[in-house]
């Protein structure tokens, strides 16, 4: 006999809500998951292929898949599907897909009428341990990523781990490389945990994963509750992406490949500079390594470090860059860009 999974709910409170995550769920829960509230589901065309006979329980809004799609004019599409719906103050909109359905549902549901509520039905291993999660929604203006956005919570997050029989390998391994960047920061069992398994055991094992899932989900929510707007300790949340970004503009590859490389630079950071006594480098890159993901790149130094010296975390002459003092403990380092330049060939 196949046996239901057994819905239980976790709550969060940021300063303005309390976000309900109800892990272990089944799709045909939503409803109650959603109390006397109107779902209407937006997705995009992918998931909508894979699952449209579940889907078309509610209303569904759909728009083309892909990140070249994160942008007013789809924002815009939406808008116009949802007055034709009728939508109010008794709708609730789910999102139901990856991380660009995710940051779409949040920035409409936070203009229209301005402000409806919202949640998110996370059918990604990313999307589950980190696009879902922390309140940030936003779309692209031209090269210019998460230009315009908001920070405001959704109402619910709901983990149906069935959608991740769908999910492209390549896709799964790009959710490792958040996971991995969690355990870094936040958890050395966690990091040790993920040295025991493999990409497969977590494929293949039902319970393993949604684990796996809900402790990083924990891990980013208590990090996002306690500096939701990104003062302090929500910085380290970005270890391996400062350089990450850079490289994933610059060479076009996935965002997973690129944080996993972004963390071997930051991992090689921390040792050159010595001040944090990190040691343990060999050891993340063999955990990336083991997961698939890329620990190195072929690349033009010189236009990583310009395009990187226009990020937006760039403080004056410097960079805040997270680096590892030790596996589960990260700190936030202000360098200089001429001592980042010193190093630069040396730690990418
Ligand atoms: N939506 C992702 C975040 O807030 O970090």
């Amino acid at each position: 006999m196949l046996l239901k999974p057994i819905m239980h709910k976790t709550e969060y409170t940021f300063s303005t809500k309390t976000v309900a995550c109800y892990f272990d769920a089944d799709l045909s829960s939503l409803a109650q998951a959603a109390g006397n509230k109107n779902i209407i589901i937006l997705t995009d065309e992918n998931v909508y292929s894979h699952h449209a006979a579940r889907l078309n329980a509610y209303p569904v809004i759909r728009f083309p898949a892909g990140e070249e799609h994160k942008n007013q004019a789809t924002v815009d599409q939406v808008i116009h599907e949802l007055i034709k719906l009728g939508a109010n103050k008794d709708s609730i909109l789910i999102g139901v897909g990856g991380g660009v359905v995710t940051d779409i549902t949040g920035y409409v549901a936070a203009v229209y009428m301005r402000g409806m509520q919202f949640g998110f039905v996370p059918t990604s291993i990313l999307a589950m341990v980190d696009a879902a999660i922390g309140g940030k929604n936003g779309i692209d203006v031209g090269v210019y990523k998460n230009m315009v956005g908001t920070i405001r919570q959704p109402d619910l997050i709901f983990f149906d781990y069935s959608f991740l029989q769908s999910l492209p390998v390549k896709e799964w391994v790009n959710g490792f490389a958040e996971i991995i960047k969690h355990a870094c920061i936040k958890d050395a069992l966690l990091f040790s945990i993920l040295e025991r398994y493999s990409l497969h055991d977590y494929q293949a094992d039902k319970t393993l994963i949604a684990d796996l899932i809900e402790r990083n989900a924990a891990i980013k929510s208590t990090v996002v509750t306690a500096d939701e707007f990104e003062k302090g300790d929500r910085k380290l949340l970005n270890f391996g992406h400062t350089i990450g970004h850079a490289i994933e503009n610059l060479h076009q590859i996935p965002h997973g490949h690129a944080v996993s490389i972004g963390m071997v630079a930051a991992c090689n950071l921390s040792e050159e500079l010595n001040m944090l006594h990190f040691e343990e480098a060999t050891r993340i890159v063999k955990l990336l390594a083991k997961y698939h993901l890329p620990v190195d790149l072929e690349t033009d130094h010189a236009k990583v470090f310009e395009v990187l010296k226009m990020d937006k975390k760039r403080r004056d002459e410097g960079v805040q860059f997270i680096l590892l003092k030790r596996i589960g403990e990260a700190e936030i380092v202000y360098i200089s860009l001429a001592d980042l330049e010193k190093h630069f060939k040396e730690i990418l």
